[in-house]
């Protein structure tokens, strides 16, 4: 993500909503990306968090007062206008919305909102019946053919001591929403089936056999793929991640259920990327009820489960496929007969636990245990036979890195 948002200049418009405090967080996660943030207010917001909270923590002046006397003051709904690549509007009160919903500037963050004309991030924070009000939707429908992009609010308890819908978002969330803003959409109407996560396979109701993907990998390709425009299906095995903003996500155990899944899901598809870690056997029994320990040892009888991969290779359209190869050894050989084998296009190679030798990544300090890792180091083998060897990086932005090779093909 740091990539999208890194050295870009975002202004956080903040408007007198008692979720005003979680604009602070908000600047210091949108900070940590790199990007240059600065925080224009209007005067009701300032009696929820003192502007010098933002100016703290933005290291910057806040613009508060179209009016103010010094400077270059006069002009800096202009001039900041004119050097913004991003806007998030995070509360935004009912008041707010209605003035930009119908052209009204009457103070600073009105006027630098009529000013802008990079893409605007609108995210309503209210309590629920003045969310509901007529006027209030209508206003909100307006902004939406305008071309703001709005953060619904989320359900939740509400400062007014009701509950209902009306909470500003985490502000992960928002920060999510606002990298998709910022992304090209270069994936625009491509279909893309994403897998991710390891399989389970029962021994008996308590008991499996499963490996230890996290499903990291395959959650950050599903949220690139969704950043750029992409139509994403993610089908997922049991994994510890929250799903991402606006990709049909199905859950699968087993290798079995995940087969299933993939089969119905990739008819029409233009991309599938095969991240998950699928068990290659299942017992060939599964207990109904659970084993009891005996004296002796016993035996499990593994059976094959079917490689979902190589059929959708078998039975290869117009799409492109891409698989995943954790290897802990011969990284090279290995990834490039599962290539040949399966008919992909691309396939991502990880050395597990080991240095490579032979090439000038990776060294005793630096070994990749990829499994629960935000970051990975891969090398791309394509069906042209050339390889690229990648440095360490967020998964995130291997992510990306990956689609652009995909886009290039
Ligand atoms: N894969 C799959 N179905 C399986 C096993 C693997 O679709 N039953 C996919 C994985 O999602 C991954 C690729 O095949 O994209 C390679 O997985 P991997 O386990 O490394 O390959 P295998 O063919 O199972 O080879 P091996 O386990 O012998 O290394």
């Amino acid at each position: 993500m740091r990539h999208i948002i890194k050295d870009k200049n975002i202004v956080i418009g903040i408007s007198g909503g008692i979720a005003a405090y979680k604009s602070a967080e908000l600047l210091r996660l949108i900070k940590k990306q790199d990007a240059n943030v600065r925080v224009v207010m209007t005067h009701n917001a300032g009696y929820f968090v003192n502007p010098l909270t933002f100016e703290a923590l933005s290291g910057k002046p806040v613009y508060t007062d179209p009016f103010e006397k010094g400077g270059n003051t006069e002009i800096r709904h202009i001039e900041w206008a004119e050097n913004t690549d991003a806007v998030v509007l995070a509360p935004a009160t009912a008041n707010i919305i209605g003035k930009i919903a119908n052209g009204i500037a009457d103070d600073a963050l009105s006027t630098f909102l009529l000013a802008v004309t990079c893409p605007v991030l609108i995210c309503p924070s209210m309590n629920t019946n003045m969310y509901n009000k007529i006027s209030v939707k209508r206003n909100i429908e307006i902004l939406k053919k305008d071309g703001y992009f709005i953060v619904e609010p989320v359900s939740g308890e509400l400062a007014c001591g009701t509950s209902g819908q009306g909470r500003l978002p985490d502000p992960e969330q928002i920060l999510d929403r606002l990298v998709y803003c910022l992304c090209p959409k270069d994936f625009k109407d491509k279909r893309v089936v994403v897998t991710a996560g390891p399989t389970r396979e029962h021994i008996d109701p308590v008991r499996y056999i499963s490996n230890p993907s996290s499903g990291k990998m395959g959650y950050a390709i599903a949220r690139a793929a969704e950043h750029r425009g992409a139509d994403v299906t993610l089908i997922t095995g049991p994994v510890n991640l929250e799903p991402p903003v606006n990709v049909k996500t199905v859950s699968a155990v087993s290798a079995d259920d995940m087969a299933k899944a993939v089969f119905d899901s990739v008819e029409h598809c233009d991309i599938i990327i095969k991240t998950a870690a699928v068990a290659d056997y299942r017992p060939k029994e599964k207990a109904r009820q659970k084993i009891k320990k005996s004296l002796g040892e016993i035996t499990l009888i593994l059976q094959k489960n079917e490689d979902i991969l190589f059929k959708l290779g078998e039975n290869k359209n117009n799409h492109i496929l891409v698989g995943f190869a954790a290897e802990t050894q011969n990284l090279e050989e290995n990834a490039k007969d599962k290539l040949a084998r399966k008919n992909l296009d691309i396939i991502v190679g990880n050395l597990v636990g080991e240095r490579i030798d032979g090439n000038d990544y990776g060294n005793e300090d630096e070994k990749s245990p990829v499994f629960g890792m935000d970051t990975n180091k891969a090398v791309f083998f394509f069906r042209n036979g050339d390889t690229e060897y990648l440095p360490l990086m967020e998964k995130d932005m291997l992510a990306h890195v990956l689609l652009d090779r995909i886009r290039d093909l």
